[in-house]
């Protein structure tokens, strides 16, 4: 039971949310996990009666969402990135080191309450490996040995030939006078909103959050969508491991996120607009909260905006630690206060979508380029890139590359180009792989160096663009290792609504933990095999379809690493990026004092909290089961 003095602190603070029902229950949890530390059984029941939602399905959504937590933590949490590119620079000894510092077992609370050490997937800070976040902020560069890391806002490296995307990347957060009174909307407000439409569609513009479908295609479906409101979402969830691009756009430069969004929502008809947020990424959120407070007091969000009787307003809603609510569906059920459970399709969202009304979604950078067309013109922005892939595209370097980061370059650029920007392999070592679009992605090599980044070239290479992951393994690597975390990311983040993914999910990682142990068993290889086309063919969202295909590829690649005996595979390094690159760039540090002493002395962090067709192209069969004309393309958003 809470005392009358506690349920009137929580009903103040849950107050804001209670008006939008159920659609307010994540903004809820977390401003009364805010105050009270966890999520309690009477906390628990007094928000459900607030916000009439049934007691069993708050429990639900709890038990989904990792960010949540319905038993007592510690006042500061400490979650470790494991991840693979984490794992290459000594993620689980950090780990390891912190828990030995504080007596316990990773997922375990000191005996005095004082902390939480907690393991987690990729943070998306991979380029600043290791990582870890300490409530909300993040720890980057973590060196136990020298007892040095860099906490606070993370810094963005940003390289590259072009700088159109990350214009305003690089120093800090751009202002709205820095950024400019958003001159592309005004300009786009002086357009029909079909030319508006028509524009994006002459551009070539083509997603990049993974499902590559056309921006202008997607905007008319909804456009001409009956239904009203109609809404804008931006998929800001980038949980995708070795993603970290839409991170330092956000950071750096929210003014052009909006103003895409603003855009958007002109030519689709919309008047509101969501920036679903990471949850990983809470550092991020009063940057936006301050730039649409900026946006309104200039007249550049609200009512009737420059006397053009056309409104917009935007709402940020911060996700809860869930991979699966970055599919379009899922995060839509997560805004409305569900689990994020992906929605079968079609419908697809252009037709019914958030609240169940017509709906575009679009990730940052696909948003980010709406105004520089708008700007220059359909035709100057093709002048940039391929004629089937125009525009630039914004790499994420990490792993064992000489100079991890993010890299804006035009479309058509070689891979070999791509790794030279980022000065080849760290200590000129020869390259073994490159995993390429993610955790949902698939292997390169070197054989692979000379193929053009663009959409068709990488699909005729049987490699997914994704959502831009470029992660570089040098030939000390253990493929056996990076796998088997693969496989614990899948079954981790298998939502379970179908069984194959439920279930293949788990039965990939048992076999590919006993592979990484050396211990496989007869047969192993073929049902890794049957597992991933069984997931691949039978799942019902692009987690399951995608959830096999680095496992797959890597089959193919190197069978000799699924067998017994340990017999690293070797790279010939032929061709590789850079023979000898320069010396890996010292990370500016703040050397402070022992990283446990440290931990013990810092302050909680209190959280400030506000308030999807989606698959990726990336699936495609493997070519080991099929020859390559057969290969079938997973099911694609509108
Ligand atoms: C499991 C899963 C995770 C996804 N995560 C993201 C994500 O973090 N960010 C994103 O923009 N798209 C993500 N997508 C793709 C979205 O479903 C959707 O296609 C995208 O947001 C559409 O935007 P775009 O057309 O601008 O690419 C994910 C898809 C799947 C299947
Ligand atoms: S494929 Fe996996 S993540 Fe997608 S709905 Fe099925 S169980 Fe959930
Ligand atoms: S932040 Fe650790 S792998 Fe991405």
């Amino acid at each position: 039971m809470l005392a009358d003095q506690e349920r009137a602190g929580l009903r103040r603070e849950i107050e804001p949310f209670v008006a939008l029902g159920r659609s307010g229950l994540l903004p809820a949890l977390y401003a009364a996990q805010q105050l009270h530390g966890w999520l309690s059984e009477p906390v628990v029941a007094a928000i459900a009666a607030a916000l009439r939602v049934p007691l069993a399905d708050v429990h639900g959504v709890i038990e989904f969402y990792t960010l949540f937590h319905n038993k007592p933590v510690g006042k500061r949490i400490l979650s470790v990135c494991t991840d693979l590119a984490c794992a290459l620079r000594g993620g689980d000894g950090v780990l390891e080191h912190l828990c030995r510092a504080h007596h316990v077992r990773p997922g375990q609370t000191s005996a005095d309450g004082g902390i939480t050490i907690q393991s987690t997937p990729c943070l998306g800070l991979c380029e600043q490996a290791p990582v870890a976040l300490v409530n909300d902020q993040a720890e980057t560069h973590i060196d136990v040995a020298n007892d040095s890391y860099e906490l606070g806002r993370p810094r963005s490296i940003v390289g590259g030939p072009l700088r159109l995307l990350t214009a305003n990347c690089g120093h800090g957060t751009t202002s709205l006078q820095g950024h400019g009174e958003y001159s592309a909307f005004k300009k786009a407000l002086a357009m029909k909103p079909e030319a508006v439409v028509a524009e994006i569609k002459a551009a070539g513009l083509v997603g990049r959050g993974g499902a590559a479908f056309p921006t202008g295609v997607k905007w008319a479906g909804a456009a001409s969508a009956d239904g009203l409101p109609k809404y804008v979402v931006c998929n800001a969830d980038e949980s995708e491991p070795g993603t970290f691009k839409d991170r330092v756009l956000l950071i750096d430069d929210p003014h052009s996120l909006i103003e895409g969004m603003l855009i958007a929502g002109y030519a689709i008809g919309a008047e509101r607009g969501y920036i679903y947020l990471r949850g990983e990424y809470p550092y991020i959120l009063p940057v936006l909260e301050s730039a649409l407070a900026e946006a309104r007091s200039a007249g550049l969000l609200g009512t009737s905006l420059q006397g053009s009787g056309f409104c917009f307003d935007i709402e940020i809603r911060l996700g809860a630690g869930a991979y699966i609510c970055g599919e379009e569906t899922a995060l839509f059920e997560s805004i409305e206060g569900k689990r994020g459970f992906p929605r079968v399709k079609p419908p697809f969202p252009t037709t019914y979508g958030l609240f169940g009304k017509p709906t575009v979604i679009n990730n940052v950078e696909t948003l980010f380029n709406v105004p520089l067309i708008i700007q220059r013109g359909a035709a100057e922005y093709r002048r940039i890139g391929t004629e089937k892939s125009p525009g630039s595209k914004l790499f994420c370097v990490s792993g064992d590359a000489g100079r991890p980061g993010v890299y804006e370059v035009p479309f058509g650029i070689t891979l070999r180009e791509l790794l030279d920007l980022a000065d080849g392999v760290a200590e000129g070592r020869p390259l073994k792989a490159v995993l390429f679009g993610g955790a949902a992605g698939a292997f390169a090599t070197s054989a692979h160096l000379d193929v053009k980044l663009t959409f068709e070239d990488l699909r005729a290479a049987g490699l997914p663009l994704g959502s831009g992951v470029v992660m570089v393994f040098d030939d000390r690597r253990d493929l056996r290792d990076l796998l088997a975390r693969l496989g614990r990311f899948f079954a981790h983040e298998s939502c379970g609504k179908c069984y194959p993914c439920q279930l293949g999910t788990q039965r990939q990682k048992e076999v590919l933990e006993r592979i990484a142990a050396g211990n496989p068993l007869r047969g192993d290889p073929e049902r890794l095999q049957d597992v991933g086309w069984t997931m691949t063919d039978a799942s019902l969202c692009g987690l399951g379809q995608t959830a096999a295909t680095a496992v797959l590829s890597a089959i193919q690649l190197w069978p000799d690493l699924f067998r017994p005996g340990r017999s690293p595979v070797q790279d010939s390094g032929r061709g590789r990026a850079k023979a000898s690159p320069p010396p890996r760039r010292q990370p500016r540090k703040k050397t402070k004092p022992g990283i446990s002493r440290r931990l013990a002395k810092k302050t909680i962090a209190r959280r400030s909290r506000a308030g999807a067709s989606a698959t990726r192209s990336a699936a495609r069969k493997p070519a080991a089961r099929r020859p390559r004309a057969d290969q079938k393309k997973v099911r694609r958003s509108q």
